[in-house]
């Protein structure tokens, strides 16, 4: 890192303590590493909130011998084709089936269509994973 800044940090020992078994848990090697992920964690929630440009990644696991579900899965990543950027399925086991769909957009429509998805009879589970484009995050 050869633009890096140092600055110093105040706060409650108590406060200190905490972070410090967390930085442990967490298995980060230092402090530092630790709260850079912090402070990249705030600013994609950040852009998530001031409808930047987003990635998303869709989970689904849903029933393998749900009628027509994979057909509406297909359809409604159809609609959006500008959104969709990657999608990967796979046969979990006889029953289930578990698709993986990566999005990039506004906010606004990255959370549509996943909704969307998510809401689609047979869907046994389904989450939306907030990212990044990674290219404001340093
Ligand atoms: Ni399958």
């Amino acid at each position: 890192m050869a633009d890096t800044a140092r600055f110093g940090i105040s706060m409650d020992h108590g406060l200190l303590e905490r972070f410090d078994k967390l930085v442990q848990r967490r298995g980060y090697q230092n402090r530092s590493e630790a709260i850079r992920d912090l402070i990249r964690e705030k600013l994609v929630q950040e852009e998530w909130e001031e409808g930047q440009e987003v990635v998303g990644v869709v989970t689904l696991l849903f029933d393998h011998h749900q009628r027509n579900l994979s057909d509406e899965l297909t359809e409604s990543q159809h609609q959006e084709p500008e959104l969709v950027i990657a999608t990967t399925h796979i046969h979990l086991d006889r029953d289930n089936c578990l698709e993986m769909i990566a999005v990039k957009g506004r906010p606004e429509e990255v959370r549509d269509l996943a909704s969307a998805l998510i809401g689609i009879k047979g869907v046994k589970h389904g989450e939306l994973t907030a990212t990044s484009t990674g290219s404001n995050l340093h």
